[in-house]
């Protein structure tokens, strides 16, 4: 199996965690793109997705889902996302996609995030994959050069703006032995709209798809 069959393999494995009729939170990238397409596969009627990206909102659109809001629903029963890099404590690096913001609020919203990802993606300790953060343009020299001082090495995602109009820096080589403190630290920074560690609200549960079927963490 290559990644691409593995990524639609648990595409269609979060499926099972879908409640017809209910209204779900749904994040952003390739892994996503499959559980969408497997879910208007599926033909179960849901009431209605919160969506985590422009990109994610066209394709649930165009698979006849109506997307809404946050605004105008409550918390979330569940939501299913895919993630650059997993621990054993479910804690990710996210923001590949440049998403990361908007996950982070639909995630905050839920009661249950349920993260997609191949084997590809797990690890002992958070940091080989560049953390994603997202800032406010105005202050991308200064965050960066905060950044240093938190002992990584950012390099800015030149041409790439966030739906919420805002810009990218991946920073390489971060220690993140303490992603909690970390992820708290990244978030202080005056510019700083959020940073790509989701350890502070982890998932709750992986599914890992493996070349022996999708396993869950
Ligand atoms: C987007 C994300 C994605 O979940 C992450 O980049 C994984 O993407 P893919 O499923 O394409 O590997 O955080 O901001």
């Amino acid at each position: 199996m290559n990644q691409d069959d593995l990524k639609r393999l648990v595409g269609e494995a979060a499926l099972d965690f879908v409640r017809p009729d209910s209204v779900i939170g749904v994040g952003t990238g390739s892994t996503v793109n499959c559980f969408i397409e497997a879910l208007i596969k599926s033909g179960m009627r849901i009431e209605a997705a919160v969506s985590s990206s422009e990109a994610t909102t066209s394709l649930l659109q165009a698979g006849g889902i109506e997307v809404i809001d946050l605004n105008q629903t409550g918390g979330l029963d569940i939501y299913i996302d895919g993630a650059d890099e997993f621990d054993a404590h479910r804690r990710l690096i996210k923001g590949g996609g440049a998403a990361l913001t908007r996950e982070k609020i639909v995630a905050a919203a839920s009661r249950k995030f349920v993260c997609i990802a191949d084997q590809s993606k797990q690890v002992g300790v958070l940091g080989a994959f560049p953390l994603p953060i997202e800032v406010i343009p105005l202050a991308r020299s200064l965050v960066a050069r905060k950044l240093v001082g938190l002992g990584g090495q950012p390099e800015w995602r030149e041409g790439v703006v966030t739906d919420n109009g805002n810009w990218i820096l991946d920073v390489h080589n971060m220690d993140l032995v303490d992603p909690v403190g970390m992820e708290k630290a990244i978030n202080n920074l005056a510019g700083v709209v959020t940073c790509g560690l989701f350890a502070l609200r982890p998932a709750d549960l992986v599914l890992m798809s493996t070349e022996s079927g999708v396993q869950q963490l």
